[in-house]
């Protein structure tokens, strides 16, 4: 690991004064930074907050803001509540993952595109509904998706 890695560890546990009940913020900090939870970087958290390594990866798997795996640079995440179900997300799921050539979980192997799954999201009434990164849409048909990955440099 670099030391520059280790330097902006160390400062995301100071800033949130290497106090044990701020973990999640100094997670969440980690997480902006460097798109995942890298295993490095949790192990000095975990020695300057002083909490145990096994509770910050319980809270890790808990949440699903929080990603242990590396993201790609476009998050897409498809909801699969009731609605969005009903209303055929499975199946642009697997149009995604035709076009992505990955599984859902996965990230491609350019760190492009990372592609998961949601619960509702609470804009039922456009299912069924894809998010990537800050942007919603809805009602994507699965014959759609194509047309919106082309929006985030898709070829
Ligand atoms: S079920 Fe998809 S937005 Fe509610």
């Amino acid at each position: 690991m670099s030391n520059d890695t280790l330097e902006k560890a160390k400062k995301i546990a100071a800033k949130w004064g290497k106090k044990p009940e701020n973990i999640i913020e100094m997670m969440h900090d980690v997480q902006s930074e460097f798109n995942y939870l890298p295993k490095e970087i949790l192990e000095i958290i975990s020695k300057e907050a002083n909490v145990p390594i096994a509770q910050i990866y319980s809270i890790a798997t808990f949440y699903n803001a929080f990603s242990l795996k590396p993201k790609g640079k476009h998050k897409i995440c498809v909801c699969m509540g009731t609605p969005c179900h009903a209303l055929g997300a499975p199946k642009v799921v697997s149009a995604l993952e035709r076009e992505l050539n990955i599984k859902c979980g996965e990230t491609t192997p350019d760190m492009e595109f990372s592609l998961d799954i949601s619960g509702c999201v609470g804009t039922c009434g456009l299912a069924p509904v894809v998010v990537i990164n800050d942007d919603l849409y809805g009602p994507v048909p699965a014959t759609n998706v194509k047309k919106l990955l082309k929006k985030y440099g898709k070829k």
